[in-house]
């Protein structure tokens, strides 16, 4: 098995997956490996629905559609779409206008072998920053770690998968068709199997455009 920095550099968000079939056991050993994360308080309130029915795959995605087509609409109006910090112009019309191919990359995550359903239950959330006038950031890091510990142990055996949150836009939806209860948050939807292409060479920025030391404005971290 690849060492954990490897796998660390190289999980990369894949969307097409070959045919090869994911086994039952594989499932049963990314969630078993993902379970370790923290999560505030050690709640462990997550919960997960792996759907492997075409019809339940299709019912996911089909309801979280109109969030991914007005992400779709946001990016295409030059927006960071969904973000509290500014109001987004895009209307109802250009949702609408947004065609199937300009959203196919979020629909073929029907043809992934398994799709995971990923709730948390919100009384094993710690929501820290419920008192603020923002946007809830803690919450999240009460599954998310547990969501991207799911992406690691299945590249480590050369499956791939991508976190979506549209799922989460669409969530009383979502809830209804995997039965979770009205406490279980839909977190995320992550589609499992093996990558039509694997990428191993990440666009990501390097630590010295967003790590500093003792201050905002202290010497940016860089290698010694
Ligand atoms: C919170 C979050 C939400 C995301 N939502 C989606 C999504 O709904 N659909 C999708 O295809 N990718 C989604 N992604 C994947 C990102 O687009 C992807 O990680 C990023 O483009 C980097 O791609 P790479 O990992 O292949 O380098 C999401 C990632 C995160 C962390």
């Amino acid at each position: 098995m690849a060492d954990l920095e490897h796998i660390m550099r190289t999980t990369f968000s894949s969307r097409e997956f070959t045919d090869q079939a994911v086994t039952d056991a594989d499932v049963d050993e990314i969630l078993d490996l993902a379970r370790f994360a923290s999560s505030g308080g050690n709640g462990q309130g997550w919960r997960v629905v792996a759907i492997r029915a075409a019809e339940t795959k299709q019912a996911v995605l089909d309801a979280s559609m109109p969030i991914a087509r007005r992400y779709v609409a946001g990016r295409a109006a030059g927006e960071q779409p969904f973000t509290d910090l500014a109001q987004s112009t895009v209307t109802d019309a250009d949702v609408e206008a947004v065609t199937p191919e300009a959203s196919a990359w979020y629909t073929v995550l029907a043809q992934a072998p398994v799709l995971l359903v990923i709730g948390i239950d919100r009384r094993k959330m710690a929501a820290v920053d419920i008192g603020l006038d923002r946007v809830g950031i803690a919450g999240g890091g009460s599954i998310y770690p547990f969501v991207q510990n799911i992406l690691l142990a299945a590249r480590a055996r050369g499956m791939s998968g991508v976190l979506t949150t549209f799922a989460s836009g669409a969530e009383p939806a979502v809830q209804s068709i995997v039965g979770f209860p009205p406490e279980v948050a839909v977190a995320a939807m992550v589609p499992i199997g093996y990558p039509v292409k694997t990428i191993t060479k990440l666009r990501r920025k390097p630590v010295e455009e967003f790590a500093r030391w003792e201050h905002m404005d202290g010497a940016p971290i860089t290698a010694p």
